[in-house]
């Protein structure tokens, strides 16, 4: 199994554990020997995913949940003040909340725009500044925020979405630079489409051009994108992209950015 050793008795705070790529990349660490303390904001949801990861636990290691809201940095603050108190400092944190709204920009409301912001970019900032003191003291850790590919690429119909996952790229990079000294490394993941239920909530609001030009695209479990992203993390990697089609528009990207626009052009509808 990719990274066993290097994950073997580390502890994991995982945002947006409770199910998708959140919850595959918990039971990933689970099966890799490492204690984890999962967190989102339904009690429901957590106890289900608990009890999933208990059934992958060895002897002495430990899972747990805790409540939180991302958007709230007092009570990230407080929740992530009594982990530490509870299980010591994580060596990982992993920011896996998000959420997303497609839709043309003359009809997605502006609390939508507010509520990607607030939850994908504002939710890791303060889950970060509320774990990195503690990180920061020990001179260890790691971080991993999760992105996309509409992180580095302006897709038809995600201005909202874009927005604040470029948000989580730039955040990320900078965070990196700034951390190192302190021996804290940070990563960004950035997945293609994945089948989790966030996946099944967001295409009830995706244009009819972006469902066209998908229906040839594939779709990655959660576990695939799980996997690439625990073997990237334990190599030291900045930028994770579990797809060769997310690679190779990441490269296009940055090298012949013309080529790469004409694929992104308004998508026609047949
Ligand atoms: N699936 C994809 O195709 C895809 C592609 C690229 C990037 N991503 C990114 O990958 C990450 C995970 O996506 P996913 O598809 O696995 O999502 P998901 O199935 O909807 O899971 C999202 C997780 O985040 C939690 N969460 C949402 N809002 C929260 C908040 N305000 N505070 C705390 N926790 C919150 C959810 O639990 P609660 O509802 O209980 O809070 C859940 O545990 C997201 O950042 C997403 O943008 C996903």
């Amino acid at each position: 199994m990719a990274g066993s050793n290097y994950y073997h008795n580390k502890s994991a705070l995982i945002i947006g554990g409770s199910e998708g790529i959140g919850l595959a990349i918990a039971v990933g660490l689970v099966a890799r020997g490492a204690d984890v303390v999962i967190a989102s904001r339904s009690k429901d949801k957590l106890a289900e995913a608990l009890t999933a990861l208990k059934r992958c636990c060895g002897e002495g290691q430990r899972v747990a949940s805790v409540v939180m809201d991302v958007r709230d940095a007092m009570q990230v603050q407080q929740q992530i003040d009594r982990v530490v108190a509870e299980y010591g400092a994580p060596d990982l944190l992993i920011n896996c909340a998000g959420v997303a709204y497609p839709g043309y920009i003359e009809s997605l409301e502006g609390d939508r725009y507010r509520e990607m912001m607030e939850i994908n970019y504002l939710g890791a900032v303060h889950t970060v500044k509320a774990v990195v003191p503690h990180m920061m003291r020990r001179r260890s850790g790691q971080i991993l925020n999760v992105s996309s590919i509409a992180g580095f690429l302006g897709l038809f119909g995600y201005t909202g979405y874009c927005a604040s996952k470029f948000a989580v790229i730039g955040f990320s990079e900078a965070l990196c630079r700034e951390l190192a000294p302190y021996g804290i490394k940070v990563s960004v993941l950035c997945p293609p489409n994945t089948r989790t239920p966030g996946l099944q909530r967001e295409n009830q609001y995706k244009p009819a051009e972006v469902l066209a030009t998908e229906e040839k695209v594939k779709v990655l479990e959660p576990e695939e994108v799980a996997q690439a992203a625990l073997a990237a993390l334990a190599r030291g990697r900045f930028m994770i992209i579990p797809s060769f089609d997310g690679k190779l528009a990441y490269y296009l990207g940055r090298y012949l950015p013309g080529v790469l626009g004409l694929f992104l052009r308004r998508p026609t509808l047949k």
